[in-house]
C-alpha cells in the first residue's frame, strides 16, 4: 500500500525541550507533570522514561527532557528529530549560552519550530529584554512582539507563572501543523534511551510515531529482535498498546538495542530474524572493510 492511500489521523504533538545546562528544563517539565497529570497511578511506581504524556484541556501534549551538558549532544539531535517543537528554554539571569546555540541548531535542520521559554524571570537579575536581544543577535531569532515571527514566553519554571500561557502556545503552534501519523500498518518509534531494567532485563523506553504496539508483537531495533513481552506507561502502569505518540518503556528485547535505533514491528518471528541478521551481516562487512583501509594506509 503507498503512504498517502492510507488513512492519517491526527496525532499529540511530541515536543521536546532543550536548552543549556541549569537553564531550568526539567525544573519547567516537573512543575507541568505535577500540574497537570490528573491520572491516578495504579499501584505502579512513577516511571523515568525521559518522556510524559499530560492532558490540557481535553489536548494531549507528549514531552521529552534532554540534557544540557555539553557529552549529550547526540541525545539533543535525537531529541529533535523525534520531535514535532522543540521549546527552548533560556534562563533571563544567564541568557544565551553555549548549548542553547546548539539546541537551537538541532532543532534548526530538524526543520521545527522553536518556541522561546524565557525562564527565571522571578529572579531580580533576571533581564528578559537582554535575552530577547541576545535571541536577535546570536541566533537570529525575532520576537513577535519585536515585529519577528518568534514566539516567546517569559516564564518561571519554579512558581509555575505563565506556564499556562507557555503550554497553550504549544497547543497552538501544534494546531497548524496538523501532526498527522499512519494509525494502522507497521510501528514505527523512536527510542529515547536503552537500559538494562534490573527486573525486565533490556527495555526502550520510546515513543510511538506510526501504528499501534501491542504486547504479543515481534519488534525489531537495529540488530536486535524482541517480542513484546510487556508495555509500560510514563506512570508505571502496564498498558495493553501503545498508539501515536505515546511514550512507553517497550520490554521483551533478546539484548540491549542501540539508543539511536528506531523500533520497528514486524509481522513475525522470522522476518524478524532475517532482517536482524542481515543487520548484523552489513555490519560484519563494513568492520572488515575498515580493518582492511587501516592495513592499506
Ligand atoms: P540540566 O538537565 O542539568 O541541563 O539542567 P536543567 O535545564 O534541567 O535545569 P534544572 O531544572 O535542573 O534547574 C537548574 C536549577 O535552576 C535548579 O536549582 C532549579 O531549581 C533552578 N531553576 C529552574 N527554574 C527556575 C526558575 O524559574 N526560577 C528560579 N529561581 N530557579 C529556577
Ligand atoms: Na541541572
Ligand atoms: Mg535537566
Amino acid at each position: 500500500k503507498h503512504k498517502d492511500s492510507q488513512n492519517l489521523v491526527l496525532r499529540p504533538p511530541i515536543v521536546t525541550i532543550m536548552g543549556h545546562v541549569d537553564h531550568g528544563k526539567t525544573t519547567l517539565l516537573d512543575y507541568i507533570r505535577r500540574t497537570r497529570v490528573v491520572e491516578k497511578e495504579e499501584g505502579g511506581i512513577t516511571q523515568s522514561i525521559g518522556a510524559y504524556q499530560v492532558e490540557i484541556n481535553g489536548k494531549k501534549i507528549t514531552f521529552i527532557d534532554t540534557p544540557g551538558h555539553e557529552v549529550f549532544t547526540e541525545m539533543r539531535a535525537r531529541g529533535a528529530q523525534a520531535t514535532d517543537i522543540v521549546v527552548l528554554v533560556v534562563a533571563a539571569d544567564d541568557g544565551v549560552m553555549p548549548q542553547t546555540i546548539e539546541a537551537y541548531n538541532h532543532a534548526k535542520s530538524a526543520n521545527v519550530p522553536i518556541i522561546v521559554a524565557i525562564n527565571k524571570i522571578d529572579k531580580p537579575n533576571a533581564n528578559v529584554e537582554l535575552t530577547k536581544q541576545a535571541l536577535v543577535s546570536k541566533l537570529s531569532l525575532i520576537p513577535e512582539d519585536w515585529g519577528g515571527d518568534t514566539i516567546t514566553v517569559p516564564i518561571s519554571a519554579k512558581k509555575g507563572e505563565n506556564v499556562d500561557t507557555l503550554l497553550e502556545m504549544i497547543l497552538l503552534v501544534a494546531e497548524m501543523q496538523e501532526i498527522k501519523a499512519i494509525p494502522d500498518g507497521p510501528v514505527r518509534a523512536i527510542t529515547i534511551e536503552t537500559k538494562l531494567d534490573r527486573g525486565y532485563g533490556p527495555v526502550a523506553n520510546a515513543i510511538i510515531k506510526d501504528g499501534i504496539l501491542h504486547v504479543g508483537d515481534y519488534i525489531i531495533a537495529g540488530k536486535v529482535l524482541g517480542k513484546v513481552k510487556a508495555l509500560v506507561n510514563d506512570k508505571g502502569k502496564r498498558i495493553k498498546e501503545a498508539g501515536p505518540a505515546t511514550p512507553v518503556m517497550i520490554v521483551g528485547f533478546e539484548e540491549l538495542p542501540d539508543s539511536h535505533s528506531v523500533i520497528y514491528s514486524v509481522e513475525s518471528l522470522n522476518k524478524a530474524r532475517e532482517i536482524t541478521e542481515k543487520i548484523r551481516e552489513i555490519e560484519q562487512r563494513e568492520l572488515r572493510k575498515k580493518r582492511h583501509m587501516k592495513l592499506e594506509e
